[in-house]
């Protein structure tokens, strides 16, 4: 099976949920532009995966969005930018993309500085040259957060168990005096405030998906790309959401039901089984 056509869609993809807190800042920004979400479950999570397999996987899910008429790309996964970007953008020459990266940069505003991504993001050249470059000066605790991924997958935000397994990663980082916490994985904005609850209101957390979505923005600019209505033309059509999953489709229901933008389109869930795990 394949994904049915939509032309002139965004193409969203991520190992999971998480790629959702990037649609919802898309679409909460660009409200006319149609969205095709591709959540990798069955082969997540990403972040144990080696190189190859990030890569193999992330080009794969881009034919199928670029086959059912996607006009653009976002990795909305930081292992896959991490990873996979470079070769896709070679091998899409043609194709916009945006990808999420681990924001470093605004972080150099805090002066101790907490790095929750995936193993594979903290071991990336990608990541290792943004913190060279950015935070060089300054004390830097990571955490590879393994096992964190599945649970938010499995997991409703407020749960015990939730709770447990961040308070485990973040205590050594907190004892440490940080101030500033970067969300270096698309999961980890699904549970902001449990993460918030666990570091309290002074730790200042960054979650990347609203410069990404800006970044969204500038590019279908730039591409001539963009949805919006020509002047005084009447209205061009409602968006279209489609949300298709590898895997179960629990996580997505219950993830899109707590996000505003994105909630009303939560029927467009759609299984997509022809990937091979
Ligand atoms: N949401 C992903 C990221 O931003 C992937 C997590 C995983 O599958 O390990 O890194």
């Amino acid at each position: 099976m394949s994904l049915f056509a939509h032309p002139g869609s965004i193409g969203v993809f991520d190992s999971g949920i998480g790629g959702l807190s990037v649609a919802n800042a898309v679409s909460g920004l660009l409200p006319r532009e149609s969205l095709l979400y591709v959540a990798d479950n069955a082969r997540a999570p990403y972040g144990a995966r080696s190189r190859e397999e990030i890569v193999a996987f992330s080009e794969q899910i881009t034919r199928h969005l670029l086959a059912a008429g996607a006009k653009m790309i976002v990795v909305a996964c930081n292992t896959a930018t991490s990873l996979a970007i470079d070769h896709l953008r070679e091998t899409f020459p043609e194709v916009p993309f945006v990808g999420l990266e681990p924001a470093v940069k605004p972080a150099a505003s805090g002066r101790r500085i907490g790095v929750l991504a995936t193993r594979a993001t903290l071991t990336s050249p990608r990541y290792l040259a943004l913190r060279e470059r950015y935070l060089a000066d300054r004390p830097v605790w990571e955490n590879p957060c393994i096992g964190l991924v599945p649970i938010i997958e499995a997991e409703a935000p407020g749960s015990p168990v939730l709770s447990k397994k961040l308070r485990q990663i973040l205590d050594p980082m907190l004892a440490g005096g940080i101030d500033t916490l970067v969300l270096g994985c698309t999961h980890y904005p699904m549970v902001r405030e449990d993460i918030q609850a666990v570091c309290g209101p002074e730790v200042d957390i960054i979650d990347p998906a609203p410069a990404a979505a800006r970044q969204v923005a500038r590019l279908l600019e730039r591409h001539d790309l963009s949805n919006a209505a020509p002047e005084g033309a009447e209205n061009i059509g409602a968006p279209h959401y489609d949300f298709y999953t590898t895997g179960t489709a629990m996580p997505l229901l219950r993830s899109l039901s707590a996000l505003p933008a994105l909630q009303a389109h939560r029927r467009l869930l759609r299984p997509f089984f022809s990937l091979e795990a």
